[in-house]
């Protein structure tokens, strides 16, 4: 799993002590230092990750930037998305195939705090997810355990759908068998930034500073099209070129995001 210099200085901390155990294993895990909130806080355009009653969260270190980031799938947009999102009508589904009779199996090369994972899980689809960089890793590690002891069996039986692995996609890809196809592949990598837009909101700069622009993107794309067996999904900003200039077979497009859609075959009836 990946640190990048933006995430080394970065502290953990936990805001109880009951927390502490399990702060100074993830601190030994991710190779970061442990402190107490208050020297955690020390770099002010920094962040450091807190484990509290919420969960984990990567919060940063001047509170007016913006709240802490949590994955959270049993509140918030994940359950709103899920409840009110629209079901099968929704641009996710149609782009990966997901209808009342078919429910592909899917393979997320860029999990990320698995908001599109959880949508396509609680559509029915099983969701294998990779996820590379360490931080966002441990959070949505921390987001799927916390709803796995949920009270809320629905909630339950959608993340027994979801599995998650830490690794890079690109080596997972290489590594799998010739033979070894999965159903639908899908993948969402970072935008790039968009410099002084009022529009990138103040969550997603954080995931710009911790994440950076996953510039080897486009190295999954024949990979990828090689292991999937109906389809291949990429998730691009509305304004955004073709992923390595190729051009998928149809695009769905959203207001702020589009679909890019490789179909080989042609999905079961
Ligand atoms: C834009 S975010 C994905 C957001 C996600 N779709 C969601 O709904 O939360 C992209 C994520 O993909 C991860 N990523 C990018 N390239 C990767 C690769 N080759 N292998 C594994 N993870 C990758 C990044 O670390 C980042 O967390």
């Amino acid at each position: 799993m990946c640190l990048n210099s933006a995430m080394t200085s970065i502290k953990v901390s936990f805001s109880q002590t009951s927390f502490q155990a399990r702060a100074e294993q993830l601190a030994a895990t991710l190779g970061l230092e442990l402190s107490l909130i208050s020297s955690a806080v020390d770099n002010p355009n920094g962040y450091y990750l807190n484990l509290g009653p919420q969960g984990l969260s990567l919060v940063p270190c001047a509170s007016k930037n913006h709240g802490p980031i949590t994955c959270q799938f049993d509140g918030g947009a994940n359950s709103h998305r899920r409840k009110f999102g629209g079901g099968n009508g929704q641009a996710i589904a149609k782009a990966t195939g997901v209808s009342g009779k078919f429910k592909p199996g899917i393979l997320d090369l860029t999990a990320g705090m698995g908001g599109d994972s959880f949508i396509l899980a609680s559509l029915g689809c099983e969701v294998q997810m990779l996820e590379r960089n360490a931080i966002v890793f441990s959070l949505l590690q921390d987001g799927i355990a916390r709803a796995a002891g949920s009270e809320d069996s629905s909630l339950q039986e959608i993340i027994a759908r979801m599995a998650l692995l830490s690794g890079d996609a690109r080596t997972y890809l290489q590594c799998s068998m010739a033979d070894d196809y999965v159903d639908v592949i899908y993948m969402d990598p970072m935008f790039p930034e968009r410099k002084k837009s009022a529009k990138v909101k103040k969550e997603m700069q954080a995931f710009h500073q911790i994440v950076g622009a996953d510039e080897d993107a486009a190295e999954l794309l024949p990979l990828a099209l090689e292991r999937a067996k109906y389809r291949l999904v990429i998730k691009r900003s509305a304004n955004a070129g073709y992923l390595a200039d190729m051009q998928p077979s149809y695009s769905l497009e959203g207001k702020s995001t589009r679909f890019d859609i490789f179909a080989l075959r042609k999905l079961p009836a």
